[in-house]
């Protein structure tokens, strides 16, 4: 078993990544000792409950957990909400669970972010652990604290910083996730390659075809990586207050615009961030901060992972996506903030508001290829 560690300000947590990890005594070790006589709530949604509810209850059982309620809301971004989260702290209550409860997410991204937030809002704060089940929430939505809920003004508006007690990937359990999500996935893993790493960049362009397969081999070693990324990066801004855990924003504020204008259903996260990704790597060439040739190589990354290169959804028009941008959490005092590259590997943020010059760049993203 893989044990990698996020030590933030507020405490510290291990990640525990392995195939067939709730089967290792390590791993029912580290279960035991945060389970054990507690009332545990398991949150999941209606597609990945029939597959991994089951075996998890069963574990949390047999670890010592004094009882275990679950509840299943609809698969999809569009359960991210209010109303979802309004139910999920109706059904703890109806279960009796007090302020000594363990929350348990069980899911992709949707279901951690869904559940991080109830879980730091119910009875003003109660633990969670993450068990995420797409290859997007253990390389990221998992790790780092960030939870959330959409308005239908904009993702993820009303939200907390809330860390899990643990995350706990069972790496066996991508295998029965559609090629798309898998794809998704890699959109993330792609990011931390621009931003931080450029040698995992060199491995992600050299691997990608074992990676869109899963294998095994690949997978440990993507996801391992990733998470090393994202704790380093945590571990020193915890809240993002301090400018640098922005950085893994990249791509993001034209990714989020790009999902907004798809209705949240027709594009998902990954596929936006992917084409977010790419005009931030155009604007970082256009305003002459990185060298020439760092969107195309990105873009051919992005191509081999079979993701989108091009905004597609109806009405994606660069000023539609320009609109979206603006009521992006990263403006500050009406000033766009963005994510943009000096080279692979190398993040900066930079203020843009030359409307005409973002625009351009936008356009050239949008469209049919
Ligand atoms: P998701 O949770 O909607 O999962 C995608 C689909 O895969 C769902 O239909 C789900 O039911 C299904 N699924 C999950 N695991 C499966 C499995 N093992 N086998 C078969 N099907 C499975 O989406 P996602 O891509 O995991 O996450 C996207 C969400 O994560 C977005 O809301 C995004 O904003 C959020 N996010 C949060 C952070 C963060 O730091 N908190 C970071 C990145 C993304
Ligand atoms: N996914 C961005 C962050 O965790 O900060």
């Amino acid at each position: 078993m893989e044990r990698l560690e996020v030590q933030t300000e507020s405490g510290f947590y291990p990640i525990l990544a392995a195939e067939g990890a709730l089967a290792l005594p390590a791993v029912r070790r580290e279960l035991r000792e945060r389970l054990a006589d507690r009332d545990c709530f398991v949150i999941t949604d209606d597609t990945v409950g029939p597959l991994y509810l089951a075996p998890l209850v069963r574990v949390v059982k047999e670890v010592g957990a004094r009882s275990c309620a679950t509840t299943a809301f609809p698969a999809g971004e569009a359960s991210k909400t209010l109303a979802t989260l309004g139910d999920l702290c109706r059904r703890a209550v109806e279960n009796g669970l007090d302020r000594q409860a363990l929350f348990i997410a069980l899911g992709g991204g949707v279901v951690g972010d869904l559940t991080g937030f109830a879980a730091a809002t119910y009875m003003r704060g109660v633990a969670y652990i993450q068990v995420p089940t797409t290859l997007l929430a253990m390389v990221d939505s998992s790790v780092g604290g960030k939870t959330a809920v959409d308005l239908p003004e904009g993702k993820n508006l009303v939200g907390a910083f809330h860390q899990p007690e643990l995350v706990l990937a069972q790496l066996n359990w991508l295998r029965t996730l559609p090629p798309r999500q898998v794809r998704c996935g890699v959109a993330e893993v792609i990011k931390y390659g621009v931003i931080l790493d450029p040698e995992f960049f060199a491995y992600l362009e050299a691997s990608m075809p074992e990676l869109l397969v899963l294998d095994a081999t690949v997978c440990r070693q993507v996801v391992l990586q990733s998470c090393r990324l994202k704790a380093q990066v945590v571990a020193q801004d915890e809240n993002e207050s301090k400018g640098i855990r922005e950085i893994l924003n990249f791509g993001h504020t034209f990714g989020h615009a790009v999902e907004a204008l798809g209705g949240y259903s027709t594009v998902t996260h990954g596929e936006a961030v992917a084409v977010g990704m790419l005009m931030a790597a155009g604007l970082s060439e256009r305003l002459g901060l990185a060298p020439e040739g760092t969107a195309a190589r990105l873009e051919a990354l992005i191509r081999a992972a079979g993701l989108p290169v091009r905004a597609q959804p109806p009405g994606a028009t660069p000023d539609a996506i320009l609109e979206g941008m603006s009521r992006d959490k990263k403006v500050k005092h009406g000033q766009l903030r963005l994510v943009l590259v000096r080279d692979i590997g190398v993040a900066q943020v930079v203020e843009c508001n030359d409307r005409e010059l973002l625009l351009e760049v936008i356009g050239r993203y949008c469209g049919q290829p």
